[in-house]
């Protein structure tokens, strides 16, 4: 299981509420992995996962263009390179390969570590100055 983590805390309530329930997703997939669970929970998990991450890449994005960030578009490439994996990863799923939801856990975590821990981090002063907590 991921642990939440202050290093993972972005400190803007709206984002770090969203970025707590990937991790959750994450520990749903997790748990399914150690009990064995049918393909329909795995696929459903996955599902709920890409939903929300497309969601939350919107809210970021809306944002971003709101406060007309200047790193918008780099930012906007690196969550549409991750929309277009999970995406793809869903594909695989539904087409009967379960096995690759395991296999992508790893992946799935590095990526929101690294990019909350780098990507992320770069917008916390511009949102803060505009009025988000
Ligand atoms: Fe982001």
């Amino acid at each position: 299981m991921i642990e939440w983590d202050k290093k993972y805390c972005v400190g803007i309530s709206r984002i770090d509420n969203d970025h707590k329930r990937y991790i959750d997703t994450l520990n749903k997939l997790i748990h399914l992995k150690k009990n064995n669970e049918t393909p329909d929970g795995i696929k459903q998990v996955l599902r709920e996962m890409t939903n929300y991450v497309l969601t939350h890449f919107k809210t970021e994005e809306t944002y971003m263009l709101e406060f007309e960030y200047p790193e918008y578009q780099d930012h906007k490439n690196e969550h549409h390179d991750f929309a277009m994996k999970i995406i793809s990863y869903l594909d695989k799923v539904v087409n009967g390969e379960y096995e690759i939801a395991y296999e992508i856990l790893e992946d799935l975590k590095s990526w929101l570590v690294n990019h909350i821990q780098s990507t992320d981090l770069k917008y916390i002063d511009c949102f803060i100055k505009n009025g988000l907590k």
